[in-house]
């Protein structure tokens, strides 16, 4: 079966033209404005260099990390920790993966959610609408992955950065709460990076990109996602009525403020859509790491409490948190399923 070599395996075996079943008839720019993007409009960048620095420091980064989630939903970080090295080295395992062995990835290529490790391919394809152009390997960090799943090329370096990941998310999560009002443990100490799904995707250059997507307009259905890319660029955010770069800096982080935070956050800080555009140049690699409550919980999620008040009512209900993942499972890709939960 041709299509468990991906996406790849087709650009591999030779087309000038991309199948019908790639057409995105009406995805790009649907929302977004006609007009050039305004040179200023450009996603943060936050040195975290000098937050053990002095007071002032951490106040003025504080500062930069609420600016950006309450207008953009979106910034990149430098000096998180994880130096630029490992970063490279991630990019070229995930790359010797997704050029390796391909019975390595058909053996991975299956749509059974329960399985921790997998390969995936024209997955929109199949569920509606067209297919994207990019194949991704999925870990799921769940406590119970067992490493020696994990393929074998990018193995240790997975590993390793999963480790870095979760240092940066706690640094991450003490910024945000201290951005919100809240004691700086506050996110971490209710367990809110619980479960770690990593996407590990390899976007092959494409023969006519402009006829279809890399990943289609989406929220992220999570608490936040850190993305490491490669220099191609292609990731877009939708800001202002503009489809707006994210440029890629040398060793830095994307953070994406997700749906989860957006809706615990009442509304404060926002969720960005945003899409990868399709391209000749190529393969572009990219690993989005989710950081989500954890997925079983039985307590309710909703707006934090300590958040609200008579002027800033509740604008989400209370949910289950498997009842939030079940939904989105269940219901067309890429859409949010946050308004479900609207008051
Ligand atoms: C995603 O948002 O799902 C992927 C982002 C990327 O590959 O840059
Ligand atoms: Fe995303």
């Amino acid at each position: 079966d041709e299509r468990k070599t991906g996406v790849k395996g087709l650009v591999d075996s030779g087309i000038s033209k991309i199948p019908e079943f790639f057409v995105h008839h009406q995805e790009i720019s649907l929302k977004a404005s006609d007009q050039a993007v305004p040179c200023d409009l450009q996603v943060p960048v936050i040195d975290l260099q000098s937050i053990d620095k002095d007071e002032a420091s951490y106040k003025q980064i504080v500062q930069e990390v609420l600016e950006a989630s309450v207008s953009w939903g979106v910034f990149q970080v430098v000096n998180h920790g994880v130096v630029k090295d490992e970063l490279e080295n991630v990019i070229e395992k995930v790359k010797e993966f997704h050029e390796g062995n391909k019975e390595v990835k058909e053996k991975l290529y299956n749509r059974d959610q329960s399985n921790k490790v997998r390969f995936l391919s024209n997955l929109s394809h199949l569920q509606s609408g067209a297919a994207t152009w990019r194949d991704t390997l999925v870990c799921v960090f769940d406590g119970t992955l067992d490493p020696t799943q994990i393929p074998l090329v990018c193995r240790e370096t997975i590993m390793k950065y999963k480790e870095g990941i979760s240092r940066v998310v706690e640094i991450l999560y003490e910024l945000l709460s201290v951005a919100l009002g809240l004691p700086p443990d506050y996110m971490k100490a209710r367990n809110y990076d619980y479960t770690k799904p990593m996407f590990m995707h390899y976007y092959p250059p494409c023969p006519e990109p402009e006829l279809t997507i890399g990943v289609r307009m989406h929220t992220d259905p999570t608490f936040i996602t850190v993305l490491l890319q490669d220099d191609l660029g292609g990731l877009q955010v939708l800001h202002d009525g503009y489809l707006v770069d994210v440029t890629p800096v040398p060793g830095a982080l994307v953070v994406n403020i997700g749906d989860l935070l957006k809706c615990f956050s009442n509304d404060k800080l926002k969720s960005t859509e945003h899409h990868v555009l399709a391209s000749k140049r190529g393969p572009r690699i990219s690993v989005a790491t989710c950081i989500t409550p954890a997925l079983d919980s039985e307590k309710p999620f909703g707006p934090l409490k300590l958040l609200l008040s008579d002027e800033n009512p509740p604008l989400h209900q209370e949910f289950l948190i498997p009842d939030y993942v079940k939904t989105y499972l269940s219901k067309e890709p890429n859409n949010s399923v946050l308004s479900y939960y609207k008051i």
